[in-house]
């Protein structure tokens, strides 16, 4: 017979708090994919145009789902209002009767960034992040650790390298593309408000896995003098046409490097080992003039544990870590880790601008 477990008060106080942290961690996909799903049904649109709280019959209506579905919507917006994308406001059906108020549905600050409309929206970015192509590759993290013999869990999954992947499937590539797009523009309006000054006196400059070219045009809009070109794989940018200051070239940024006075990295270090962060650099050292001739590298990237993060921001790095070790060959890294890489590549020195809460902006000069 089992013996029966007996245990005092505070260890069963104990007990409750570290099976909720095991199920909180267990689920913790269900808010991803719950957000995923008011996205998808436009739930956070639908709320804006109708310019106030709405209740939950409303929305049921504006969706078009079956009137079946509304408790189910009703738990569904529980859950989304639990973690902070929409939140509940009276309605007040009759001015005169406050006893016929109810509640209804308003956007917050991060449901207004997935917003069609809003030029800042993070939307497609949310979608592409949650794709099966991109979420599969977790069920083979242990595996690979294990030793499968590949790059990386995202290989195991699907077959190819990150990078060669989109070249395969246009749709991915499309998706990916434009989430990427998605989050050049948010970080470009906060870039060229805050550090003006890094892309002031330059007459080139060449955006290095540019992707579809989002950070470029805000650049090149914002500095009509200044000539842009965006580099990338081919598949990206083969199809694309350019402005009157800004052109497209395709190649691979380990063999050659388009010149200019200076090279802008993205969002590029991170997905890349030391050692191949190293040849990159090399490579963008190539393509840029002295010091002395206004040469320069801007990264735009994370530096971990540069700051005295709040909790959440912290936890926003440390998840970014662990993605580029299920997708891709890189890391975040920390300052020491990032003027290692740019020492060895026959860097001087760099200025870090922790300008972007999550991210920071680097001047680095030959
Ligand atoms: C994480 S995305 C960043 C895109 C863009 N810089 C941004 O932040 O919005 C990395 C980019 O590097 C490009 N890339 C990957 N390998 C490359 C290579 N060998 N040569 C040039 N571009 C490459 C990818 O196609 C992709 O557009």
């Amino acid at each position: 017979m089992a013996m029966a477990i007996v245990i005092d008060n505070e260890e069963a106080k104990m007990l409750v708090q570290a099976q909720a942290h095991i199920w909180n961690h267990i689920f913790n996909f269900l808010n991803s994919m719950s957000l995923k799903c008011a996205v998808q049904l436009g739930i956070p649109d639908v709320l804006h145009s109708h310019g106030k709280p709405m209740l939950l019959s409303e929305l049921v209506l504006a969706l078009g789902v079956p009137q079946s579905r509304t408790a189910c919507l009703h738990r569904l917006m529980r859950m989304l209002v639990h973690s902070g994308f929409f939140s509940m406001h009276r309605v007040y059906k009759d001015p005169e009767e406050e006893e016929e108020e109810e509640k209804g549905y308003v956007l917050t600050p991060s449901s207004r960034l997935l917003l069609k409309d809003n030029p800042l929206n993070v939307s497609q970015f949310l979608i592409a992040m949650l794709d099966p192509v991109l979420v599969t590759p977790w069920h083979f993290l242990s595996a690979w650790f294990q030793g499968n013999g590949l790059a990386t869990p995202f290989e195991a999954t699907n077959g190819r390298a990150f990078w060669n992947y989109g070249a395969h499937d246009p749709e991915y590539n499309n998706l990916f593309n434009v989430a990427m797009a998605n989050d050049a523009r948010l970080v470009m309006s906060v870039v060229l408000r805050e550090c003006e000054a890094t892309f002031q006196g330059l007459g080139s400059l060449v955006d290095v896995g540019g992707g579809t070219g989002a950070a470029a045009m805000a650049i090149a809009d914002k500095f009509p003098q200044l000539k842009c070109i965006v580099f990338d794989l081919p598949h990206v940018v083969g199809n694309l046409v350019g402005s009157k200051n800004l052109d497209y070239v395709g190649g691979d940024m380990f063999d050659f490097i388009p010149h200019a006075d200076a090279v802008l990295l993205k969002w590029i270090l991170h997905d890349w080992s030391d050692e191949e962060c190293v040849k990159i650099l090399k490579r963008c050292r190539e393509a840029i003039p002295c010091t002395d001739k206004g040469g320069r590298v801007i990264i735009i990237d994370m530096v971990i544990g540069d700051n005295k993060m709040e909790n959440e921001l912290t936890e926003t790095q440390l998840l970014f870590d662990m993605l580029m070790m299920g997708l891709v060959t890189g890391r975040e890294r920390s300052k020491q880790e990032l003027e290692k890489l740019l020492l060895e590549a026959g860097f001087t020195h760099y200025k870090i601008i922790p300008i972007l809460g999550l991210r920071s902006l680097i001047e680095v000069y030959p």
